[in-house]
């Protein structure tokens, strides 16, 4: 903290007061997983079965963040700590806003995504991890980033030259290697509803 003399200003509109306008809760669904391993497609996919249910939703996506408020950061892993810390702020924000926020970062190492559940605190996340192997991201390869990783053109390289632990405990474990798209939004969207984030 660098600015001891800011104070915080309260909002007469608060996040129960917004949730109850908006007819369902605000969380934050972390999906976690290789680069290619189906994040990003995911979590477009489970927006739009919500916008379509009428909720207030937003997707944040490495490959969009890391063009503007994350443009400044690499790939080392002092890099990627720093882009899960910036995401972990703004999430806590959207949770304030009432809305269903949705990030899909490969947050490769443990203790970055433990400390993005201290920032925006463990009951406001859904933590998904997107289980594909790796030969099947490589095969992928839909930016052919696998391809220049192999050839050492692009360093740091996750899950080639640079490390993804795989989480011990998701709260959404799923196999995006082979589960359809389909069935995979449907276990998101059960589990919203089962936690009572969403009423119908
Ligand atoms: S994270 O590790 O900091 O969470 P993030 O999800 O923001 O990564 O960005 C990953 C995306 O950046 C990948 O999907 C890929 O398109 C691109 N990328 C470019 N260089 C790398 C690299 N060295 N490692 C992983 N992804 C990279």
């Amino acid at each position: 903290m660098h600015s001891p003399h800011v104070i915080r200003q309260r909002a007469a509109v608060s996040r129960p007061r917004r949730e109850t306008l908006n007819g369902h809760m605000s969380i934050n669904l972390w999906f976690t997983g290789l680069s290619g391993s189906g994040k990003s497609t995911l979590a477009h996919a489970v927006e739009e079965r919500l916008h379509l249910m009428g909720c207030r939703t937003y997707v944040f996506d490495g490959d969009n963040v890391r063009h503007g408020l994350c443009g400044d950061l690499g790939f080392s892993l002092e890099d990627r700590s720093e882009n899960m810390r910036r995401i972990a702020e703004m999430v806590n924000l959207f949770l304030d806003s009432g809305v269903i926020s949705l990030t899909a970062f490969i947050s490769p190492l443990k203790a970055d995504r433990e400390r993005v559940k201290e920032i925006i605190g463990a009951e406001n996340l859904i933590e998904v991890y997107c289980n594909c192997p790796l030969e099947i991201c490589e095969e992928r390869d839909v930016k052919g980033l696998y391809k220049k990783a192999r050839t050492g053109e692009i360093k740091n390289y996750t899950g080639i030259s640079s490390p993804y632990e795989v989480p011990e405990n998701p709260d959404i474990e799923l196999d995006t290697g082979t589960r359809p798209l389909r069935d995979c939004v449907n276990d998101i969207i059960a589990e919203l509803r089962e936690r009572g984030i969403i009423l119908h």
